[in-house]
């Protein structure tokens, strides 16, 4: 799918990659950087599936979850401590980490015409924003922006992401985080509607054996670099 979006108002950093591989940190690092508007899509998704849980609906019902979609308003208001989440005007923000929240978000990513809705009200959202924007998700410069001026598809092993993770939210044991980290990684590499891949003209960036300050001058680089072309 081609965005056929002009962006000659708006610069887009696009950062991708499966979870856990630290796109949150390194987006909000550019933001403060950069001085850019930070939009974590995967938020969105999040946020669809908590409403998704209250309507009592089949997160794996494709048109029962696409029927939602159609009365739906997600907002993601940037402050400095991360996206404030409006669904429907209502502050969500503090419920979407939950386990179930999760779990649900990775079933509800999966239909064509959910991401169709969501790629829509993401390329919506950032043209509003009047200044450039990281924007943090898996399909950010394959499907949202793949005019962005700089892609980077950020990657690390699972154990590894898995050991993050465990780290910032021990609620169940480091295994089952690395065995739940592999199977939405299965789920969202695998799905038929745009897969988790890096752009043909992403930079990929392996961070497995690199600590934070050799991530975030990397990614420094990159960005200064695009932004100097
Ligand atoms: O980044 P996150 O863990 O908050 O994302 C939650 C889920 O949403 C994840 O399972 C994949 C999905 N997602 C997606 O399919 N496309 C995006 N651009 C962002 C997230």
């Amino acid at each position: 799918m081609s965005s056929g979006v002009k962006q000659e108002s708006v610069k887009v950093v696009a950062i991708d990659g499966p979870a856990g591989a630290g796109k949150s940190t390194v987006a909000a690092h550019l933001a403060r950087r950069f001085g850019l508007l930070n939009l974590e899509t995967g938020a969105m998704y999040r946020a669809l599936a908590l409403k998704v849980s209250r309507d009592g609906v089949n997160p794996d019902d494709a048109s029962a979850v696409t029927a939602v979609t159609a009365g739906t308003k997600i907002l993601l208001e940037p402050t400095d401590a991360g996206n404030r989440v409006l669904l429907d005007g209502e502050d969500v923000t503090a419920l979407l980490r939950a386990q179930e929240v999760t779990a649900v978000a990775s079933r509800v990513s999966v239909h064509a015409d959910v991401r169709r809705w969501m790629v829509a009200e993401q390329r919506a959202l950032a043209l509003s924003a009047g200044q450039g924007v990281v924007m943090e998700g898996r399909d950010i410069g394959t499907e949202v922006f793949p005019d962005a001026i700089v892609k980077i598809f950020l990657d690390a092993s699972a154990e590894m992401r898995g050991e993050r993770r465990f780290e910032q939210n021990p609620v169940i044991s480091l295994d089952e985080t690395v065995r739940e980290m592999k199977e939405r990684d299965a789920r969202d590499r695998s799905r038929a509607e745009s897969p988790l891949r890096p752009a043909g003209d992403a930079i990929v960036v392996d961070t497995t054996g690199m600590n934070l300050d050799e991530v975030m001058t990397r990614v420094d680089d990159l960005v200064r670099v695009a932004f100097s072309r």
